[in-house]
């Protein structure tokens, strides 16, 4: 142990002798060829954090740190390209944050907007809406139908009105079973038919929406013009909201020919509605004088998932009552006629004002189809 350590006693002053005498060699003026550099060589400056990666590739070759920091920085100051077209000098956008995504690159803000905020919660809210559902039908439904028929028909809807609003009923139900595989279906296809047919059947319900899109823009607009003048707020709907509408056990609110209920309805969804069309107009591409840069793209599809999430939850309430949750209602929007029984028991002012003469039973030159058989209102 003494001899070791007396070893390393010598042996630690002859190591740096050694090393201060190389050192020393290496950076002595005319040293032996092979060590430093060539004569006559000058070093070039030292690389500077703000240098060309021209001027990099001579400070430092090899090494293309300015590069990367203006494909970077491409969003705040576009690079220089020789191809045309708008943006096309950014190669990753600016900085930015929205709902439910941290401060990154936009189109990483954008993915997690999409992936952590729309999707989860935009699915619960779905997910929600079909329990209550479920749990009305279980408690209440379906509504009415508590009193035989009279047999006396009165015309609710015209042809013109079923016309436009099964057109927009038909757009809608497309356009929200490809909307819904395209954010959801994923989770629940895959795993089954695997990528490669989802691949397929997500590209083809794509393009159907692409096309029925502008088709749902049209009829909802002509829906709305339809059906304005009867779903505008009337003396009584704040009762009707009040009492819930009998919605959940009891007798119905009378109300005249739609209740407070679907007039909320139809004002929440005309409005989301009509943003989500414009929004998808802008994915669409078919607005003119539009830029359609990535970052315009990126919120118009916020825009447009938000708010149609937001109104399949509203119609789903709709549908679910417009067909197993009330009894005639249906029949009422198929046939254009519902029986004096299913206006008294569910628009009772609005039977009022047609046995007083003040609106027609009848507004089309379209007859009456045959009465069903009792009890056979659906
Ligand atoms: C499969 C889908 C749909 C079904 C089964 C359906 C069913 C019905 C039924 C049965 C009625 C008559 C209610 C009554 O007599 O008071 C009705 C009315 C109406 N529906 Fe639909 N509907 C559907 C989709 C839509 C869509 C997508 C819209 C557009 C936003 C819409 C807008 C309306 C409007 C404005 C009325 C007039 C009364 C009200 O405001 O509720 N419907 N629907």
């Amino acid at each position: 142990m003494r001899s070791l350590l007396r070893q390393i006693a010598i042996g630690i002053p002859i190591a740096i002798g050694l090393l201060q005498s190389a050192s020393t060699q290496q950076t002595a003026p005319g040293a032996s060829p092979g060590y430093g550099p060539p004569p006559g060589f000058v070093a070039p400056p030292e690389p500077k954090p703000d240098e060309s990666n021209g001027v990099r590739a001579m400070t430092q070759p090899g090494n293309n740190a300015p590069f990367w920091r203006a494909v970077r920085r491409s969003g705040e100051i576009q690079g220089v390209t020789s191809l045309p077209g708008a943006e096309q000098g950014t190669l990753i956008q600016r900085f930015v944050q929205y709902p439910g995504s941290r401060f990154t690159t936009a189109g990483e803000a954008w993915r997690e907007a999409r992936n952590r905020l729309l999707i989860p919660y935009g699915g619960s809210l779905l997910v929600i809406v079909a329990g209550a559902i479920a749990l009305h039908y279980r408690r209440y439904a379906p509504l009415g139908g508590k009193y035989p028929d009279t047999g006396r028909q009165i015309e609710r809807f015209t042809p013109f009105e079923r016309s436009a609003h099964w057109t927009n009923a038909i757009a809608f139900v497309i356009l929200a079973v490809s909307g819904l595989v395209m954010a959801f279906g994923k989770f629940f296809f895959v795993p089954v038919v695997g990528r490669t047919l989802f691949g397929w059947l997500s590209y083809v319900l794509k393009t159907a929406h692409n096309f029925v899109g502008p088709l749902f823009a049209v009829s909802l607009a002509v829906v709305f013009v339809t059906y304005l003048r009867d779903e505008m707020p009337r003396m009584g709907d704040l009762e009707w909201i009040r009492r819930g509408g009998g919605l959940f056990g009891g007798e119905e609110v009378a109300s005249h020919r739609f209740n407070a209920g679907e007039k909320l309805l139809f004002w929440a969804s005309m409005v989301l509605g009509f943003i989500a069309i414009g929004a998808g107009l802008v994915l669409d591409k078919v607005l003119p004088g539009l830029d359609y840069l990535r970052a315009d793209m990126q919120v118009a599809h916020m825009v447009h998932a938000a708010a149609a999430i937001l109104m399949m939850g509203l119609l789903f309430l709709h549908i679910y009552l417009g067909t197993i949750g009330m009894k005639g209602a249906y029949r009422g929007m198929r046939t254009g006629y519902v029986d004096e029984t299913w206006a008294h028991e569910h628009h009772d002012l609005w039977l009022q004002d047609i046995k007083a003469g003040k609106i027609p039973a009848q507004r089309s030159s379209a007859t009456a189809p045959a009465v069903p058989a009792a009890g056979a209102r659906t």
